[in-house]
């Protein structure tokens, strides 16, 4: 198929539908593309995959009741060898949905009975590539050229369903993973080790089934967050099964990492929604853990994320009193928090987001400096908007922000995205390398960076 041809399959959308319009609108087709261009220097010590998954419908959706969170999955990658940009692929991820929209084989492996779209996140576990979502439905294992291969309970290990947001313990080498999902009363502390084994440290009561995007953890907690978006019957039918409660008040679970049930303490939370936690630390007599804040969720606007402004915060609790504090970092909208993983449950400086103004959406990219409550901008140009960015530390760096920031850009002018890369040290300035590819990739949701085996 032609350049043209392929753009043409990939053509903006004009939905009432916020979360169908523009770049929110699925592409159909699955492409492959080699060699592609490149301006500037591609880094030779980036050598893997840039993967970055989302939402993307495979067949029309009833605009009535389509939620952005709900559709079918879709994984793009991006391969980077020798400073050369090798190969860019998109493909669905394999679900029952996207089978019988495409007229595909149903994917193999086991089932855990809520679901099996998994659209949220795309991770290492085991050595191999899986997309993952939380609420239930399990894991699907990608090759390294992004078909889907089946669903997976992680060889047996697996209790039930997953998360979006396993975090990465460089200091304990494996995945810390707190997983829910409706009907099931407990919260899942789980471990994933290096093989791709998981561990059941600790079961956490919930029996209000709230959803719990993302988890923290310092040197010594694994830190909750359950905040007043909890499961409603009310709204299956509309096609999303959760929304805003009023009637919750906001905690914070501080959990000790060995999943001592005993040690369990909740604090009371201000009221609001947290989406993502950008990292935390133990500092002596307090947990410190910088969040971007959503004033509220789902209350108002049912169709995905919008309740207004999404500042980025430093909350400290205070481990005598129990009492949280909080200082803005950034108060212009924000999300996709990143950072250097190496610096994951531990004192850091520097942190990456996408800008997410209530309204006008996406934009430019955010250097934080959480130390000083600075902000360096990196904005991509006149109708470019970033997503979330991921940050690559430079092999054998010393300082922490001695690396890459990756993002996907979409370029509403060219109807077509690249792959922008920065040098983290110098945010603001011209891209070490940027990388346009022939198709968009729609907004969604989150990635990594896989460097390939040594
Ligand atoms: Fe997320």
């Amino acid at each position: 198929m032609s350049t043209a041809a392929l753009m043409e399959k990939t053509r903006e959308s004009e939905a009432a539908h916020p979360y169908l319009r523009g770049n929110f609108a699925p592409v159909e087709v699955e492409t492959t593309a080699f060699d592609l261009p490149v301006k500037g220097r591609i880094p030779e010590a980036l050598e893997g995959r840039l993967l970055r998954i989302g939402p993307n419908p495979a067949r029309a959706v009833d605009e009535n009741t389509y939620h952005w969170f709900m559709g079918d999955g879709m994984v793009h990658g991006l391969r980077l060898r020798g400073g050369r940009a090798e190969w860019y692929r998109n493909r669905f991820v394999g679900s029952d949905s996207v089978a019988s929209a495409l007229g595909r084989p149903r994917l193999a492996g086991p089932r855990n009975g809520f679901g099996d779209t998994a659209n949220t996140n795309v991770i290492d576990i085991g050595g191999r590539a899986h997309a993952i979502v939380e609420a239930g439905a399990l894991p699907v294992e990608l090759t390294y050229e992004l078909e889907s291969v089946a669903r997976s309970d992680l060889a047996g290990t697996l209790p039930h369903g997953f998360s979006a947001h396993p975090k990465f313990d460089p200091a304990k080498d494996e995945l810390q993973v707190l997983a829910y999902q409706p009907g099931l009363e407990a919260l899942s502390y789980l471990t994933v080790d290096r093989a791709g084994r998981a561990r059941t440290v600790a079961e956490i009561s919930a029996p209000h089934f709230p959803m719990i995007h993302d988890v923290a953890f310092t040197a010594s907690r694994l830190i909750i967050l359950d905040l007043p978006v909890v499961f409603d019957l009310a709204y299956l039918a509309k096609g999303f099964p959760f929304a805003w409660d009023d009637t919750r008040t906001p905690r914070i679970g501080l959990l000790p990492r060995n999943g001592d049930l005993s040690g369990l303490r909740w604090i009371e939370a201000p009221s609001c929604y947290v989406f993502h936690v950008m990292n935390a630390f133990d500092a002596p007599g307090a947990v410190i853990m910088d969040v971007v804040r959503h004033p509220k969720m789902f209350a108002t606007e049912h169709r995905g994320p919008d309740e207004g402004d999404s500042p980025l915060v430093r909350w400290r609790i205070d481990l005598a009193s129990g009492a949280l504090s909080e200082t803005v970092l950034e108060e212009r909208g924000c999300e996709f928090p990143r950072f250097n993983d190496a610096f994951a449950g531990r004192e850091y400086r520097y942190g990456y987001t996408a800008s997410l103004k209530s309204g006008d959406r996406l934009g430019p990219n955010f250097k934080h400096d959480v130390t000083r409550g600075r902000t360096e901008v990196h904005d991509h140009g006149p109708g470019r908007t970033a997503l979330e960015p991921v940050f690559v530390a430079r092999p054998g760096a010393k300082a922490e922000d001695d690396g890459w920031v990756l993002s996907y850009v979409y370029d509403a002018g060219r109807k077509a995205s690249d792959v922008v890369i920065l040098d983290a040290q110098g945010f603001s300035d011209e891209p070490a390398a940027v990388i346009p590819l022939p198709v968009r990739v729609p907004y969604g949701f989150h990635g990594n960076w896989l460097p390939d085996p040594a």
